[in-house]
């Protein structure tokens, strides 16, 4: 295997010569390891059928199954599918999923650790996920965002991107709303998370996904997350990586947010996603449930 590094100050490293279908779990553990100091691998040339995609992921850890089984793969529950090409003539999976900044499962009590990406069809134009590297953005936060933020708790969830199914027709916003809330109710998490292998700070925050800060006035709260969607907007902290044939990636969610970005509208557009439990604590004092290896 061949490791380019990212330039300083970067996120990325870019793995050559990975062969999936002879990984083993000493390997694994290996680039997990890497992924921790890089956050983003981007592995070249690779070639994977839907079962050997997953015997590979399950050597990083505890693939999970997602909470919404229309997002399904029809024969490996594992894979989560983003697509808008029916197979075998039947819709699977969602189309234009993640079009907005987050981090993974960020809206559960014990949060995705790792994510692989793997498109398998690349829509026309220039596709790409765009990260933003949080504990630069954790570094680069002003003084009084972060005085704001030291020692705090924010609230999470996903409600707002829950994504009409054509079994919802005829029923109230609502209705939809509070079902969806039954099985996801959010999360409060620590809007500084200390990482529980390299020890890094990073900022814990989305604007996808945290909706308040904890114990804070509502206005007051607003103002915050305003300010701090403002400063990960800023260009010098987000880095998008190109969709290229053979591509798959792999980021660490402690350290990133990221977003689907990019492709014409409508261009046919599939990719398999596989969330990792690695089977540490998402943070230092955050508790494990049933993730462990
Ligand atoms: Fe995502």
């Amino acid at each position: 295997m061949k490791v380019t590094p990212p330039p300083p100050g970067r996120i990325g490293a870019r793995v050559d010569g990975f062969d999936p279908k002879t990984c083993t779990r000493e390997q694994a553990t290996e680039l997990r390891q890497l992924v921790y100091r890089h956050k983003l691998l981007i592995f070249g040339n690779i070639e994977l059928d839907d079962l050997a995609y997953l015997a590979m992921a399950k050597n990083f850890g505890k693939p999970q199954i997602y909470h919404q089984a229309h997002y399904h793969h029809p024969r490996h529950p594992e894979i989560f599918v983003s697509s808008n090409v029916p197979m075998d003539g039947k819709k699977v999976g969602v189309a234009s999923t993640g079009r907005f900044w987050h981090s993974d499962y960020q809206f559960f009590d014990e949060p995705l650790s790792t994510t692989f990406v793997f498109p398998k069809i690349i829509p026309e134009g220039r596709r790409v996920t765009r990260y933003v590297d949080m504990v630069q953005a954790l570094r680069t936060l002003p003084a009084h965002l972060r005085d704001a933020l030291t020692n705090a708790t924010c609230f999470h969830e996903a409600v707002m991107y829950y994504k009409v199914q054509p079994w919802d027709i005829d029923r109230a916003i609502a209705e939809l709303m509070a079902e969806f809330r039954k099985h996801s109710p959010g999360a409060h998490h620590p809007a500084i998370i200390t990482h529980p292998v390299t020890g890094e700070q990073a900022l814990y925050i989305s604007e996808g996904f945290t909706m308040s800060v904890d114990g804070m006035p509502h206005e007051q709260s607003q103002t915050v997350l305003r300010e701090v969607f403002l400063h990960l907007n800023r260009s010098d902290l987000v880095q998008e990586h190109e969709w290229g044939k053979g591509d798959l990636m792999f980021w660490d969610n402690r350290q990133l947010n990221h977003m689907a970005g990019g492709g014409a509208p409508g261009q046919p557009s599939r990719s398999y996603r596989i969330g990792v439990y690695d089977g540490l604590p998402f943070y230092v004092g955050c508790k494990l449930e049933d993730t462990r290896l």
